[in-house]
């Protein structure tokens, strides 16, 4: 499984890296988009892209767009996370972040760029015009304003106590849902979506990529306490911007657990489907990451 894991891997970042050879005008912009897509990333998102196509027996060769448009969607996501205004954060993927190479300015316009240059791919992929319109609009809802955009504001607006009159752990919940699991949910439903699931498949599928996404969050939140920066190629800044995390609002422990349950009712969806092995392994990855 590792090494199947690897070859989507690779298979993407050749996707990605062939993108970043046309020459867009000007050329430090051009740097500017691809120099945090480039820099490295686990590919997570792209893998459960490509494991759900091929549990549903789509073309790879069309997967891989979408793939790697999710992965320049997600980037676009990291680049403005980490911008002043939000996560105030100079570090990504081991490399100094994006605005810290160019600037502010070429930063917000190489998110902008990647955004919308996700669904310019997907468009121009050779799936069917129903496969595609099924994707885009998962995606675009994913990642928007039904998904990572309106998490984004909330996790902005709680750190700046703007939101004290609901609970914490409502709160906490529904910013893992939307800023980060809504991805993840969108990346394994638009890989079932390049092929033919049923839709009681496909509901599984929805329910294992939402479970997944949360713990993968609380990770995130647990190794922004315990985890090695070198390792993670990032800073721990939560305290700093006092974002609202579970370690904060049910300890570290409880978290780990909290991941863990999730992570067995993601599994619980897709065991007794056919050739769920992979999803199975990510989602225990996802429990056990370093980084
Ligand atoms: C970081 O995502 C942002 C979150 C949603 C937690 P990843 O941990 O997948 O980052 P990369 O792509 O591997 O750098
Ligand atoms: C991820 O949350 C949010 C995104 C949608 C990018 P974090 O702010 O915790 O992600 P990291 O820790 O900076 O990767
Ligand atoms: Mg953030
Ligand atoms: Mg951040
Ligand atoms: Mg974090």
């Amino acid at each position: 499984m590792k090494e199947i894991l690897n070859n989507y891997k690779v298979l993407v970042d050749d996707f990605i890296e062939r993108l970043s050879l046309q020459r867009i005008f000007p050329p430090l912009f051009n740097e500017a988009l691809f120099y945090t897509p480039k820099s490295g990333g686990k590919r997570i998102r792209a893998m459960l892209v490509m494991l759900a196509a091929s549990m549903f027996n789509a073309n790879m060769e069309d997967a891989v767009y979408v793939a790697g448009a999710i992965e320049l969607l997600h980037a676009y996501s990291l680049i403005h996370d980490d911008l002043p205004a939000m996560d105030n954060d100079d570090f990504r993927r081991g490399k100094p972040s994006n605005h810290k190479v160019f600037s502010e300015a070429l930063a917000i316009l190489a998110g902008d760029g990647l955004n919308t240059y996700a669904f310019n791919i997907i468009l121009n992929s050779n799936l069917s015009d129903e496969k595609k319109v099924n994707v885009a609009k998962i995606l675009s809802d994913n990642a928007g304003i039904g998904g990572m955009v309106t998490g984004q504001a909330a996790d902005i607006l709680s750190s700046e106590k703007q939101l004290s009159q609901y609970k914490d752990k409502f709160l906490v919940n529904f910013i893992h849902k939307h800023k980060t699991a809504k991805l993840l949910q969108a990346s394994v439903v638009c890989g079932a979506l390049c092929g033919n699931p049923s839709v009681s498949e496909l509901e599984k599928i929805k329910k294992y990529g939402l479970y997944s996404g949360v713990a993968f969050q609380i990770i995130d939140d647990c190794l922004d306490v315990v985890g090695d920066e070198k390792k993670m190629g990032k800073k721990r800044v939560d305290d700093i911007n006092d974002t609202l995390t579970y370690p904060k609002v049910y300890g570290l422990n409880k978290s780990y657990e909290l991941a863990d349950k999730l992570k067995d009712m993601a599994v619980e969806q897709v065991e007794n489907l056919k050739n769920s092995g992979g999803l199975i392994e990510i989602a225990k990855l996802i429990i056990e990451r370093d980084r």
